[in-house]
């Protein structure tokens, strides 16, 4: 693990995040400080001293010395960083005065200017009180802290900016009601016209799941506590369109579907791999099925539970039409 660099936080509105890379590139670590321990560790880079930050958890500390700063972290292994290059980054990074950016909705760190127009406004909604304020503005300026506290692990908007995809699971046991529940997220998934034109296939056996990793270009995830496969099912749409539009929308069913079932594995504390990447037909005669496979799912406990990953700024990737 390499450090790399100091960046705005998400979730601790006026603290950083300290980001390490592995070799493999979906290998990264990352450190939250709040406010109080990043201002503790730039105390200690101005008088370009040593010294020891305490974290929250109060068992979790950083130990800055003169070549090494050191994280001993509870249930983490050691992350290590140069000091001088940990110095100039995070004093860099305190000159900047950062807004308040609480995005608790996402890990997104930037949000469009997407105004609120007159006739928006509802009663008791909290984007009414200045109708200059963007969405996104008035819910980072509405009490972030209470908000944050209420929210559940399942509450769906931390599932959102919690998930993360994993490619190494434990052997652990998924239990049945966790199964119960990925199951219906997927059959409660809107389909077109409610014709649910998918079918799931649950796999139990080890075999299959081995032939399921051969055919799935030999990713060896695909052998994952708990394997479903997603295949459209378009003779169900009895929709009178063309068949090439029934073909799409049992497409779009089956991939609503895992969508689904994969928030849903997320929710109750697993996590997941979409496999996309296999040779169709190979998938079909594992399964002794002549419905096409739109997606796999690999769901287990994760081995390591990581940070999601970053994505562009919410402006590049919206494009607001006036
Ligand atoms: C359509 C689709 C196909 C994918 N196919 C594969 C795949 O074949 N193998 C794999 O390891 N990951 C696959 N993934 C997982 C993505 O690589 C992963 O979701 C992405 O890197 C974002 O990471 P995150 O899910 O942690 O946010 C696929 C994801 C999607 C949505």
């Amino acid at each position: 693990m390499q450090f790399q660099t100091v960046e705005a936080s998400y979730i601790s509105k006026e603290g950083c995040r300290l980001v390490w890379k592995g070799v493999d590139d979906d290998d990264t670590d990352v450190i939250i400080l709040n406010k109080n321990e990043l201002e503790s560790l730039v105390e200690i880079f101005k008088k370009n001293s040593t010294g020891e930050v305490e974290l929250e958890d109060q068992s979790s500390f950083i130990r800055v010395n003169s070549d090494v700063t050191q994280f001993t972290l509870t249930n983490h292994g050691l992350l290590e960083a140069k000091t001088a290059e940990l110095q100039e980054q995070v004093l860099e990074f305190a000159k900047i005065p950062h807004e308040p950016q609480y995005v608790y909705v996402g890990s997104k760190e930037f949000y469009p200017s997407v105004w609120i127009r007159d006739d928006d406004k509802e009663s008791g909604d909290i984007a009414t009180e200045n109708p200059k304020q963007s969405l996104i503005e008035a819910i980072l300026s509405s009490e972030p802290e209470k908000i944050r506290q209420d929210l559940s692990p399942t509450d769906l908007f931390r599932v959102f900016s919690t998930r993360r995809s994993t490619r190494k699971f434990l052997k652990t046991k998924v239990e049945d009601w966790k199964i119960d529940k990925i199951l219906s997220a997927a059959d409660v998934a809107p389909t077109a016209g409610n014709f649910q034109g998918f079918q799931v296939f649950l796999i139990k056996n080890d075999k299959t799941k081995e032939a399921l990793v051969e055919a799935a270009n030999k990713q060896p995830y695909v052998n994952a506590p708990v394997v479903l496969v997603f295949c459209m099912e378009p003779s169900r749409v009895k929709l009178k369109f063309p068949q090439e539009i029934l073909e799409k929308f049992s497409l779009q069913d089956a991939t609503i579907a895992a969508a689904f079932s994969l928030l849903a594995a997320s929710g109750v504390g697993l996590s997941t791999i979409w496999i996309g990447m296999f040779d169709e037909e190979k998938v079909k005669k594992i399964l002794g099925t002549d419905l096409r496979p739109s997606s796999i799912l690999c769901i287990g406990y994760p081995d390591k539970k990581k940070p999601p990953k970053s994505r562009r700024k919410l402006k590049e990737l919206i494009k607001v039409i006036e």
